[in-house]
């Protein structure tokens, strides 16, 4: 497969999205276009992006409604959303096994970084990030960067599965706050 196929991580965070969906949508990472699909059930602007092509015209195929377009995270995204999902590649990278789906960085939080970074940018006022990670992602490092990004959050959604946990975080940004 050319791309992340839905999974529990995917399921976890798609099951969020009915109560947070309103006006423009954002979906970082879409892959198989599986929270891109939900989010379109509540709204009719919905922009899914990816790094990986493949991702991007298997999706076009399957989703024409809805708008997918490349990009290095916000590399090539001018608008700004009122609700940004994100479930990121969030495991340590493996050299020996390179994956773009699952490759979060050398520690496993670097690419959530990045993202936190550049999104306050692109959110609307009151608008809302939905982001899923792992306790495989460094979980602490990720507090510290949104602290130091002065975003306010909260765990909406946790899941155990194997030998991880999953978590989903409702995340704002005010201005001057
Ligand atoms: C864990 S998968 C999630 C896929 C899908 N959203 C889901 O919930 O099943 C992470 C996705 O992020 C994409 N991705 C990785 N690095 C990216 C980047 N720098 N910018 C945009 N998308 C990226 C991958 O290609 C992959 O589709």
């Amino acid at each position: 497969m050319n791309f992340y196929e839905a999974r529990e991580d995917s399921f976890l965070l798609q099951k969020q999205i009915k109560n947070y969906a309103k006006g423009f949508i954002l979906d970082m990472g879409t892959g198989s276009g599986i929270q891109a699909e939900e989010a379109a059930k509540f709204s009719d602007k919905v922009l899914a992006v990816d790094i990986n092509e493949k991702a991007i015209k298997h999706c076009e195929k399957k989703l024409p409604r809805i708008e997918f377009r490349q990009s290095n995270l916000f590399s090539n995204i001018t608008e700004n959303f009122d609700l940004i999902v994100f479930n990121p590649p969030y495991l340590p990278n493996e050299p020996r096994a390179p994956d773009i789906a699952l490759d979060g960085g050398k520690e496993g939080y670097e690419l959530i970084g990045a993202f936190l970074k550049q999104a306050k940018e692109h959110l609307n006022e009151d608008g809302t990030i939905l982001l899923l990670f792992s306790s495989f992602s460094k979980k602490e490092k990720i507090i510290n960067i949104l602290k130091e990004e002065n975003y306010k959050y909260k765990e909406i959604a946790r899941e155990h599965i194997e030998f991880e946990d999953l978590y989903v975080y409702e995340i704002k940004w005010t201005k001057n706050s």
